[in-house]
Parts: C-alpha cells; sequence; structure tokens
C-alpha cells in the first residue's frame, strides 16, 4: 500500500520521482525544470550543469506514468543521442519496479504500457515521419540545425505536446538565440551560469577562464549569447537599424505599380 501512495506522489511529482525512485538529488533548478507543466521550455544552463540528466529523467517519467506517449530526444550527432539515451537507460537501472519492454533497442525503447522514447541524431531525414509528439526535448539546441527544428514544431501541432530546447549558447545566431532572446512570453526560461552549479569549484572556473579566449568562457559557463567571431556588424547595431517604418524595396515597387 506504501509503495502504491509513493508511485502515486512519484507519478504526480518528477522531481520527487527522480529523488524517490531514480535517487537522484535534483538542484534547485532541476526541479524547477521538472515540475515544469508549460508547454515550453528554455534551458540555458553552462556545460556540465546537468541539462542531459533532466532531459532523460523527463523523458522517462512522462514514458512511465502516461502511457501510450510518444517522446522525441533530439541531438546534434548521432553520438550525442546515443549519450543521451544511455542516460534514459541509466535511470531505469535505478528503478526497483522495472517496466516491461515491449521493444527495447539502441536509440529507442517501448514500454509495455504503449510508451515510446526514441533518441535521434540531427537528421531532417530520420525525423520526419513521427508525428502526435508527446514531449519533444531538443538537447544541445544551439548546434541542431534550424530546419531541423522547424521540421520537428508541426509534430507537435495536434497532440499539443511540450517541447524542451535546452544547451549552452554558442553565438548570437540560430532558433536557440532566437528562441531565447525573441521567443515570446509562452517560453518558460531557465538560465544556469556554472557559478550556481554546486559541482563546479570556483577554483576549476578560475583555470578555465585563464585557459579560454573569453567569448568561449562566457558561452561556455556564462550562458552568454556572444558575438561570433567573424561578426561584421554586431547583433545590436542590426537591431537598432531595423525599422517598420521602412518598407521592402520591391513592396513599394509593387504598390507604385498598381
Ligand atoms: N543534481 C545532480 N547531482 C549530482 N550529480 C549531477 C546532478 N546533475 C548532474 N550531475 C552529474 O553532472 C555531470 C554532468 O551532467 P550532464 O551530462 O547531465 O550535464 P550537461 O549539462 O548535459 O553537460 P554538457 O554541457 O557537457 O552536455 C554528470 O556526471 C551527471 O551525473
Ligand atoms: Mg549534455
Amino acid at each position: 500500500m506504501i509503495d502504491v501512495i509513493s508511485d502515486l506522489k512519484c507519478a504526480a511529482d518528477p522531481a520527487r520521482f527522480a529523488e524517490e525512485a531514480i535517487g537522484f538529488k535534483p538542484d534547485q533548478w532541476q526541479i524547477e525544470a521538472l515540475r515544469s507543466t508549460g508547454r515550453r521550455l528554455l534551458l540555458n544552463c553552462s556545460r556540465q550543469s546537468g541539462k542531459s540528466t533532466i532531459a532523460a529523467i523527463k523523458a522517462l517519467h512522462r514514458a512511465l506514468y502516461w502511457p501510450g506517449s510518444l517522446i522525441l530526444l533530439v541531438s546534434p550527432s548521432y553520438r550525442q543521442s546515443g549519450e543521451l539515451f544511455l542516460k534514459v537507460r541509466e535511470s531505469l537501472a535505478q528503478l526497483k519496479a522495472k517496466p516491461q519492454m515491449l521493444e527495447d533497442n539502441k536509440l529507442s525503447m517501448i514500454l509495455q504500457n504503449g510508451s515510446r522514447v526514441v533518441s535521434l541524431p540531427g537528421k531532417e531525414q530520420t525525423i520526419r515521419g513521427f508525428s502526435s509528439v508527446d514531449l519533444l526535448i531538443e538537447d544541445e539546441s544551439a548546434r541542431v540545425p534550424d530546419e531541423l527544428y522547424l521540421a520537428t514544431r508541426p509534430m507537435l501541432a495536434v497532440s499539443g505536446g511540450a517541447q524542451i530546447l535546452m544547451s549552452t549558447p554558442w553565438g548570437m545566431r540560430g532558433h536557440f538565440f532566437e528562441t531565447w532572446a525573441n521567443g515570446g512570453s509562452s517560453w518558460q526560461r531557465i538560465k544556469v551560469p556554472a557559478t550556481e552549479c554546486p559541482r563546479i569549484s570556483p577554483a576549476f572556473l578560475a583555470e578555465e577562464r585563464a585557459a579560454m579566449p573569453d567569448l568561449f568562457y562566457q558561452s561556455e559557463y556564462e550562458c552568454q549569447f556572444t558575438e561570433t567571431i567573424d561578426t561584421v556588424f554586431n547583433y545590436n547595431v542590426v537591431m537598432r537599424a531595423i525599422t517598420s517604418e521602412v518598407k521592402p524595396f520591391l513592396e513599394e515597387v509593387r504598390r507604385d505599380a498598381q
């Protein structure tokens, strides 16, 4: 009876699931990310802060407690999708009551309750074809090609599924930056610089700061979207130059011709 109640509490609270069922004690921001129930979540976090671990636990929680769910994990490369899927497996291995599997492959699993977890590398050909996704998690989002991101968005249309983009920044470009900077208030944003990660010591960060060019340190550890080195006009200059008062040239010509 106690197990049933404890399981119900884990079902209702993914942070509790992490702690009680997997034996993983999440940091405060990880608790917030696990408990987030919004449809759109952005995690802009330092290297090694624990993004992928949270992605795996969130995926597993959804798969276990929402029968018939389809969870897609998208990573930039084949190797990274394998690493991420391994984290799902590692979390699963910690469960006392392991679910029955209908299928168990290198990058995907189907649970007996009908839920599927699929970890995919960032190639549009492999992604197209999935529909009605309930949870879509893009890991290392700043490195996932924009066309892939655009191909995945419609998969949530019918299911009304949730989407999580998680990454360390990689310059002022691409969908991760655009969504963070201009994506609007429908996205919940969580930012975790390395100084807020209890497992990264100030001494290590001091060494890294000394060893790396500023641009890299700011991206990797301070969650900053830096200008890329080859930028001709900086982002703020370009944004300041954009005005709705000047219409596109061709639009003006067409209007005059009518
Ligand atoms: N709350 C936690 N308690 C203890 N260890 C943790 C916690 N969160 C993450 N870790 C550990 O920190 C390490 C980094 O975690 P993870 O790979 O999830 O981070 P990441 O942000 O995805 O890193 P990267 O930027 O390199 O992809 C792993 O060894 C993981 O087990
Ligand atoms: Mg990671």
